[in-house]
């Protein structure tokens, strides 16, 4: 099949090139290449590509500027999976659309699954829901993918790095690094879900809402000591709480999603946590 693959210089867009590279034809757009929330733009280029299969990875997902930016934010996160889907179903091409836990508050307390209602609780999560809804409503073939916590060989554009980098950086420059122990999540290798949304899409998952993230929850701070220990940083770290780091912006305290869509059908290939972040320290710092 051939695939398009948006953003494919982002954190999760060169996993995903590496991933259906190895079996597929794969076109990369960039943001130079294709705006999105422009459908002109949209209809123009994947027109000439004419691709089987588009992954959309674009977003606005800088948290606290889409606080300051809601309409920038709405383009890119609402508008832009709506031009996809309306074109996907015009063209005719399977479309697959990367979403966010923050679709969720966190008052449930134990894992979310795809049919739970969602109540976002800051501009972000927001205009991620209207753009769910956009491209379940208005694309025929269409998947929204919802993942947490994502960390990838390429660091996000959108934020500077990933909560790996983040930890390196803060134990060479500070006396001691606090790490919260109240928000509980589960982060997620970007090459493992490359590797599950390929596995799902050759084996005919039906379309709709997903769940891809890896096995079990973790604070940041858990989280964190994994990656201390591992690295062997000498810098002490100690857990705080959100409630000593006062933050314009809302986030939910629990975001820990089942990825049940993907079991029902046979289809869940997410290792645990623990090993997936492992594994990657090993490769990207260790091997
Ligand atoms: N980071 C996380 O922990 C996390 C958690 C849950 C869900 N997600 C979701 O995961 C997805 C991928 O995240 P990521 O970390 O891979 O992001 P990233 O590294 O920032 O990559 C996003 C890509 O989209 C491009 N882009 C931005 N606006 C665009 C537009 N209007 N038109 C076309 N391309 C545009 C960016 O290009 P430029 O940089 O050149 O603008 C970049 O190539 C996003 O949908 C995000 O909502 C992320």
């Amino acid at each position: 099949m051939k695939v398009a693959v948006i953003g494919s210089n982002g954190q999760l867009g060169a996993d995903l090139v590496e991933v259906f590279a190895a079996r597929h034809e794969v076109v990369q757009l960039t943001h130079h290449d294709m705006d999105v929330a422009r459908a002109e733009s949209v209809r123009e280029v994947l027109g000439r590509i004419r691709p089987d299969v588009v992954l959309n990875t674009a977003a606005a997902h800088h948290v606290p500027k889409c606080e300051e930016d809601p309409i920038h934010a709405y383009l890119v996160n609402g508008i832009g999976p709506l031009n996809l889907a309306r074109i996907s179903s015009q063209q005719g091409f399977r479309l697959v659309h990367y979403s966010t836990d923050y679709m969720f508050d966190g008052s449930k307390r134990k894992p979310y699954i795809e049919t739970d209602s969602v109540k976002p609780l800051n501009v972000y999560g927001a205009t991620k829901s209207i753009g769910e809804t956009y491209l379940l409503n208005y694309s025929e073939y269409g998947y929204v993918i919802r993942i947490s916590g994502i960390y990838g060989k390429v660091p996000c554009r959108a934020k500077g790095g990933n909560f790996v980098t983040t930890m390196i950086k803060l134990a060479a420059e500070k006396p001691e690094v606090k790490v919260v122990t109240d928000e509980i999540l589960t982060p997620t290798g970007t090459i493992e879900i490359a590797k599950n949304t390929l596995f799902m899409l050759e084996n005919d998952a039906s379309p709709g809402i997903y769940h891809m993230t890896a096995q079990g929850e973790s604070s940041w701070f858990e989280f964190a000591s994994v990656i201390f220990s591992v690295l062997n940083l000498k810098t002490p770290l100690l857990g705080t709480t959100v409630a000593t780091m006062p933050s314009p912006v809302k986030r939910p305290f629990y975001s820990v999603l089942e990825n049940k869509n993907l079991k029902n059908q046979g289809l869940d290939r997410m290792p645990h946590w623990r090993d997936s972040i492992e594994n990657y320290l090993w490769e990207k710092y260790l091997g």
